[in-house]
């Protein structure tokens, strides 16, 4: 079928209190493991790509990829950009075909988040397509600060709703402790924040640097309102372990099928358990 919004799918993953699965894509062998999971999950999909992941493939690549893959599957699967910094950019995805996008203004002050985002939400729902805006900073595990920089790092709930209601975003990435990246300690959750933030915003929240978090967290965090999951690193963990695994067992292999081709069973699987703790099998 034809690619889906995300709104489309966070409106009834809110209402069906359950989440959406959003996994970042680089390549061939990602889009069609993202999907082949969601297939046998029955589940509905948001396949994303990074900025780096445009400048990695070509913006017409990611597009030709993620389409292809909707057009043969029944299930709704959606293509988001994820974190986008460059309102061009974001213009750019929108005609190429995305339908939705997340402009990423957390490195500003609030009131310049505000401007940008806004901007971002008119020109995208001229046309249909879905937002995603970030409030508080989200880090990387590798970020080397201390617990009380961390804690004013997070998304304030109040600040939360001024800026859902100064933009009309559709969703909103909350910072509440975890980050982007492997995890060299457990991820401590503010599940209070989240559930101040739950209160007072109506919009679907994601969860972004998701990858690392236990799975009673994840369920907790969707039942306290995330609505969408965002998973990277453990598919580039699956695809690396998937590749070494015959580099090892069979390093004289040169054909590169037969050293992928695992490498996307590894990644399926994992996108397949991820699913099921987002309670979204059977949802398609
Ligand atoms: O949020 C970050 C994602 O893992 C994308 O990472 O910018 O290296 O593609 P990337
Ligand atoms: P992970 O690094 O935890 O997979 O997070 C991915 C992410 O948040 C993409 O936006
Ligand atoms: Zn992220």
């Amino acid at each position: 079928m034809a690619l889906v919004t995300v709104k489309e799918l966070l409106d009834k993953a809110q209402k069906g209190a359950y989440a959406v699965g959003a996994f970042n894509c680089n390549n061939m062998e990602i889009v069609q493991a993202i999907v082949r999971a969601a297939e046998e999950e029955e589940s509905p999909v948001i396949i994303q790509a990074s900025q780096g992941a445009i400048k990695y493939a070509g913006l017409p690549f990611i597009v030709g990829l993620v389409k292809v893959a909707a057009e043969n599957t029944k299930i709704p699967v959606a293509l988001h950009l994820d974190h986008g910094t460059s309102f061009n950019q974001i213009v750019q995805c929108i005609r190429s075909g995305f339908t939705s996008v997340m402009y990423d203004g957390s490195k500003h002050a609030l009131e310049e988040n505000i401007a940008t985002t806004k901007l971002v939400v008119e020109i995208a729902k001229a046309v249909g397509v879905s937002t995603e805006a970030e409030l508080g900073k989200i880090g990387g595990t590798e970020d080397d600060i201390t617990v009380s920089e961390k804690d004013a790092l997070l998304t304030d709930p109040e600040e939360a709703r001024y800026f859902v209601e100064q933009t009309n975003v559709d969703s909103l990435a909350v910072a509440i402790g975890t980050a982007h990246g492997q995890y060299k300690f457990e991820p401590e959750l503010d599940f209070v924040r989240l559930d101040k933030i739950r209160k007072i915003v109506d919009v679907p929240i994601v969860l972004h640097g998701s990858s690392g978090v236990p799975s009673d967290d994840l369920v907790k965090a969707i039942s306290l309102g995330v609505c969408k999951v965002n998973i990277d690193t453990n598919i580039r963990e699956a695809f690396v372990r998937g590749v070494q695994k015959v580099v090892k067992e069979k390093p004289e292999e040169i054909d590169p099928r037969k050293i992928l081709g695992p490498a996307r069973d590894e990644m399926t699987a994992i996108i397949r358990e991820k699913i099921r703790i987002f309670g979204s099998s059977g949802k398609a």
